[in-house]
């Protein structure tokens, strides 16, 4: 892939655009904000860090759609980040109205490109990113299983004081406090996670999970989480870009899998070249469905707030 596009170029899209250029996953690597000044600026200070890193991604920053023209994946991160007592659904009205807005522009100058939404409520700008831009479902995917797994392997590698390479994890769900953490997907080294630790020890791992977000908010005070979130986006992106085919946990419009149907929802799906290549169909035990059911309803809920 040549070019790919990172709309917002606060926290999450800034450290997107930089991960993207020390990994070269595009030719160029091009950042907007409606900000004046800000992305041109981060982007040439990247741009700067090239010949140390180093990496021959050309990036640029820019207020103008037309740069972005005939991008091969779009990232939207624009959007209002959390601030402490806020939950991501508060968000929800600002936001769609942004990401309304700048998946127009964008779909205009790039017709063909797979989209990556990021913006929160993060279900639910997808599902605005999906309606607004006409696209096939297959083109448009949001961020947030890979990080609230990223968050879970996490708490249990360092709870058990092991490598997180060997934890394996499976987060589904809306982002959201009714996320679903599968315990009985979780392994170590192929071992599952219930050989290791009882049943309350990973029920707080699990809740611990379902709060990763505030709990970086409540720290921070002024935004919410970008190292992690740019991360799983980055590695989105490598599998489309790479055609890796890996099996990862995104948002999928659903038509009908999992039971569950005309919602953005967390599931497990392969990423390559056109975007999601099929969404992975899991044997759930009756709890586990109703648990993703319930997340879902709660996705639900909010799409229908927006009258799109
Ligand atoms: P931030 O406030 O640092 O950056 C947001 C940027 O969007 C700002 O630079 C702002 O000027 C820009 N922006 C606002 N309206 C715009 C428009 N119409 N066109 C172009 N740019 C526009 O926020 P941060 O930390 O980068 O977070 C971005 C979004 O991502 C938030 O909604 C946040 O909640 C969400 N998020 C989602 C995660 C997930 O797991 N899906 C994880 C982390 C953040
Ligand atoms: C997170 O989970 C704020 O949704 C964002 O960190």
């Amino acid at each position: 892939m040549k070019k790919i596009t990172v709309i917002g170029a606060g926290n999450v899209g800034a450290t997107t655009a930089q991960r993207l250029a020390e990994k070269e996953l595009a030719e160029e690597v091009i950042l907007l904000d409606v900000v004046e000044g800000i992305p041109q600026g981060k982007a040439l200070d990247m741009l700067e860090s090239g010949p140390v890193e180093p990496f021959d991604t050309y990036l640029k920053g820019t207020n103008d759609y037309s740069d972005t023209k005939n991008s091969d994946i779009i990232i939207i991160t624009a959007g209002l980040a959390r601030k402490p007592g806020m939950s991501r659904d508060d968000l929800l009205i600002a936001n769609a109205d942004i990401v309304k807005s700048v998946t127009e522009k964008s779909v205009e100058h790039s017709p063909q490109a797979i989209i990556i939404v990021v913006s929160n409520p993060l279900d639910v700008m997808t599902y605005v990113a999906f309606k607004v831009s006409g696209f096939e479902r297959h083109r448009v995917i949001g961020m947030a299983g890979i990080l609230d797994t990223a968050r879970f392997r996490t708490f249990i590698a360092n709870e058990l004081e092991v490598s997180v390479k060997d934890v394996d994890a499976m987060v589904l769900g809306g982002h959201g406090d009714s996320m679903v953490p599968l315990v009985r997907y979780t392994t170590i080294g192929g071992i599952p996670l219930t050989e290791f630790l009882s049943k309350d020890k990973i029920e707080k791992l699990v809740d611990r999970t379902r709060k990763g977000g505030i709990e970086i908010v409540n720290y921070l005070k002024t935004g919410s989480a970008y190292y992690a979130p740019s991360s799983a986006a980055v590695e989105m992106v490598e599998s489309i870009v790479k055609n890796k085919k890996r099996i990862l946990l995104c948002s999928a419009f659903l038509t009908g899998e999992y039971d569950l149907h005309n919602v953005f929802c967390g599931v497990p799906v392969r990423l390559g070249k056109e975007g999601i290549l099929n969404i992975v169909k899991l044997n759930l035990l009756p709890e586990e469905l109703n648990a993703l059911k319930k997340s879902a309803a709660d996705v639900l809920e909010n799409i229908k707030k927006l009258k799109i």
